[in-house]
């Protein structure tokens, strides 16, 4: 029976160029598409920019563009990529095209129907200077925890602590800088924690669809607390304007948050493809023979596997049947990343000349079905397609073509002898485990097979050494064959790599003389077929250009201390004995009127009266975070004169040099049963 399937890759952000991830996951998917297809598949393969969202609003108000034009420019930008690496979308579209407008607001709507949407206040922190609310990427302040400056509102990238972006302390609004206050607005929710969606989503996440690895961590989704309630909570869909999105039926001035309309965009373009081709993709989607399946990288899986079939489920439409999820892809084993200058740009790639199969054989080379990163390495690179696709595939071909045409007219043998049949059989005879391991996505596995078929015919060839049978005048017979049986060989491995090299496989069917080569024609038999003459296929990897491809590394600067100084000169043990250091236990720690900056604390260090200490840490510490506890002092420093009072004294905190870049003061604290008094030597 044949397929129907509806295939899509995640949507990227409109909000700047393809990187190399983007596109290993384009050469995923299309590789399947077109491995489908050779099966003899009907597949509509679509994909759209997702255009919507603060960050694109805010980058277009940068670029002094209104978010639309911002969008039409990114989309403008994509074809060469497209075209580059044979990347065969039967569409692209947009989350801004009026087809997802009117989709995403149905969807909704029917969601509503259901009871499904609610609607609470929330609050959030607002920028007074922008007019608007802020996203928690658009909140900077002091991590709450470990108090590290100049962490975003959503976790801490020093010390890794997750908080709401109202936690953090000094926040400001990285848009204009001003200092962001609380304000409240009304929110609309997806009720996912209706039981009717927790009932739905538990069984379809874990009835075998997803990758064991995948379901087992949504599985974490539905752990229930104490009360028997999910983990998983209402989603909340609507953001305040200014917003560059969908606008909320019946709620004026409220947007759906991108994250609702991007996986609509699979329907509409899916939408926008049909009305092109003048079909009805209504009774497309009613039909149960169609499968509808999402490739996407490890970062989305919750909007795919829960948000995403939940909107669709709910608002009486089909659902999602697979979700085939890949890792990312690494350069040199780091993760990408602009600012460290990690990455490499496809369109460098191509504009080098570097061959786009080349890549897409790599990447297919190293993919499996699991959700594992991948390693782009450029060593490894040019070994894999060298030995593999020059050494192994292309010489089949370049060295039996030639004699075909000069001594045979072109003309294959339609006999081949006992060996050439027998080594045919079997490269016939995996087609069918290879198709399998195909639509299994066990890419690496499929071409690790068709190599190792193409050792068998190298090894044919070592054995029947063609240029000497045509040194010996009456071993033309034999010559043939042989040549003609590594042609037949050449056309068998150029089906089963077709679906990762189609371009080339293109150029093989033109000198092979033969229709676009199926799946099927596997267990076919060219016979006594012309051919024409070959044209040397591929060139190795210049590594001169690979090596103009992969990013310089950021010069490191030497390893900085991290306290921000070199350590002092040195000093003795009668310099140190000089210091008087004691336990302290703070009695009373109090905020000083007209400090921001410091604690008045009364320290017992085992004295008739206690000392009283001024000490700079109040960004710090709340006094009552102090009061009660053990800590050390110079209990012989010089008495200081202060504005406030006089000081008796020092207490010990640890800071970096450079307590502006690096905020934090750390006061000192003995190990328990120290008591008031105690020399530290
Ligand atoms: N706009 C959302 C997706 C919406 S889908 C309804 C988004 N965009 S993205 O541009 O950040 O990512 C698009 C796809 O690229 C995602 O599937 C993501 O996992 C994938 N990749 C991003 N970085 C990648 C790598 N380094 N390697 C492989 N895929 C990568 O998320
Ligand atoms: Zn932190």
């Amino acid at each position: 029976m044949t397929r129907k399937l509806f295939v899509t890759t995640a949507l990227p952000y409109a909000n700047g160029p393809l990187h190399i991830g983007h596109v290993m996951e384009y050469i995923q998917a299309d590789t399947w598409v077109r491995f489908q297809r050779m099966r003899g598949a009907e597949v509509h393969f679509v994909c759209a920019d997702d255009a919507h969202g603060a960050p694109i609003m805010i980058a277009a108000e940068k670029a002094g563009l209104t978010p639309q034009a911002f969008v039409a420019q990114i989309a403008a930008g994509r074809k060469p990529y497209f075209d580059g690496f044979h990347i065969a979308f039967d569409h692209w579209h947009s989350t801004d095209a009026p087809e997802n407008h009117a989709l995403a607001q149905a969807i909704y709507r029917d969601l509503k129907a259901g009871d499904l949407i609610a609607s609470r206040v929330v609050e959030q922190l607002f920028d007074p200077d922008k007019g608007m609310f802020l996203p928690d990427r658009f909140v900077k302040g002091e991590c709450p925890r470990c108090g590290s400056a100049d962490q975003y509102g959503d976790n801490c990238e020093v010390c890794g602590a997750v908080y709401a972006p109202t936690d953090l302390k000094n926040p400001r609004s990285t848009l204009s800088g001003a200092t962001p206050v609380l304000r409240s607005s009304e929110h609309f929710f997806f009720k996912l924690s209706d039981p009717r969606c927790v009932a739905f989503l538990e069984s379809w996440t874990q009835d075998g669809r997803l990758q064991p690895e995948v379901a087992n961590k949504v599985k974490e989704w539905f752990v229930r607390d104490e009360h028997g309630k999910p983990l998983l909570g209402d989603w909340d869909i609507s953001r305040e304007a200014p917003y560059f999105g969908i606008e909320i039926p019946d709620a004026p001035g409220k947007y759906f948050y991108v994250w609702l309309d991007a996986p609509v965009g699979y329907l509409a373009s899916l939408q926008a493809r049909f009305a092109a081709l003048g079909l009805d993709v209504n009774a497309y989607l009613a039909d149960p023979a169609v499968e509808q399946i999402h490739f996407i990288g490890k970062d989305i899986v919750t909007f795919h596997t829960l948000f995403w079939p939940a909107m669709l489920k709910f608002s009486g439409r089909k659902t999602p049947d697979r979700v085939y999820v890949h890792g990312h892809l690494t350069v040199s084993g780091e993760k990408m990343s602009k600012s460290r200058g990690t990455g490499i740009s496809p369109l460098r790639y191509l504009e080098l000349g570097l061959n786009a199969e080349w890549l897409r054989y790599y990447i297919c080379a190293k993919l499996t079905a699991r959700v594992e990163d991948l390693d782009f390495n450029p060593e490894d690179f040019a070994a894999r397609v060298n030995s593999d696709l020059v050494g192994k595939y292309i010489n089949i071909a370049s060295r039996s073509a030639g004699f075909i045409s000069k001594r045979f007219g072109g003309v294959l043998s339609a006999d081949l002898g006992v060996e050439g049949r027998m080594l045919l059989d079997a490269l016939r005879a995996p087609a069918d485990s290879i198709a399998e391991l195909f639509d299994q996505r066990e890419f690496a596995k499929a071409l690790r097979e068709v190599m190792a078929l193409a050792d068998r015919v190298n090894a044919y060839v070592d054995q029947h050494k063609p240029w000497e049978l045509a040194k010996q005048p009456d071993a033309a017979a034999v010559l043939h064959d042989v040549c003609s049986t590594c042609i037949e060989a050449f056309r068998l491995l150029t089906l089963y790599l077709k679906p990762v090299l189609p371009a080339l496989a293109a150029q093989v069917e033109a000198f092979l003389q033969i229709a676009p080569l199926q799946w099927a024609d596997a267990q076919r038999a060219l016979g006594a077929h012309a051919i024409g003459a070959y044209q040397h296929l591929m060139q190795r990897v210049d590594p001169a250009k690979l090596e103009a491809l992969m990013p310089v590394p950021v010069e490191e600067a030497p390893p900085a201390h991290p306290g921000g100084e070199p350590i002092a000169p040195v000093i003795h043990i009668d310099d140190f004995a000089k210091v008087d250091l004691r336990v302290a236990k703070i009695l009373k720690a109090e905020v000083v009127e007209g400090s921001t900056k410091l604690l008045r604390l009364t320290l017992d260090v085992g004295e008739a009266a206690p000392r009283n200490v001024f000490s700079g840490i109040a960004a710090n510490y709340k006094p009552e975070e102090l009061t009660g506890k053990l800590t050390v002092m110079v209990a012989n420093l010089a008495p200081r004169k202060m504005k406030f009072g006089n000081s008796e004294g020092m207490v010990l905190a640890a800071s970096h040099a450079d307590e502006k870049a690096v905020p934090g003061v750390y006061v000192l604290e003995p190990w328990p049963g120290a008591v008031p008094g105690l020399r530290i030597r």
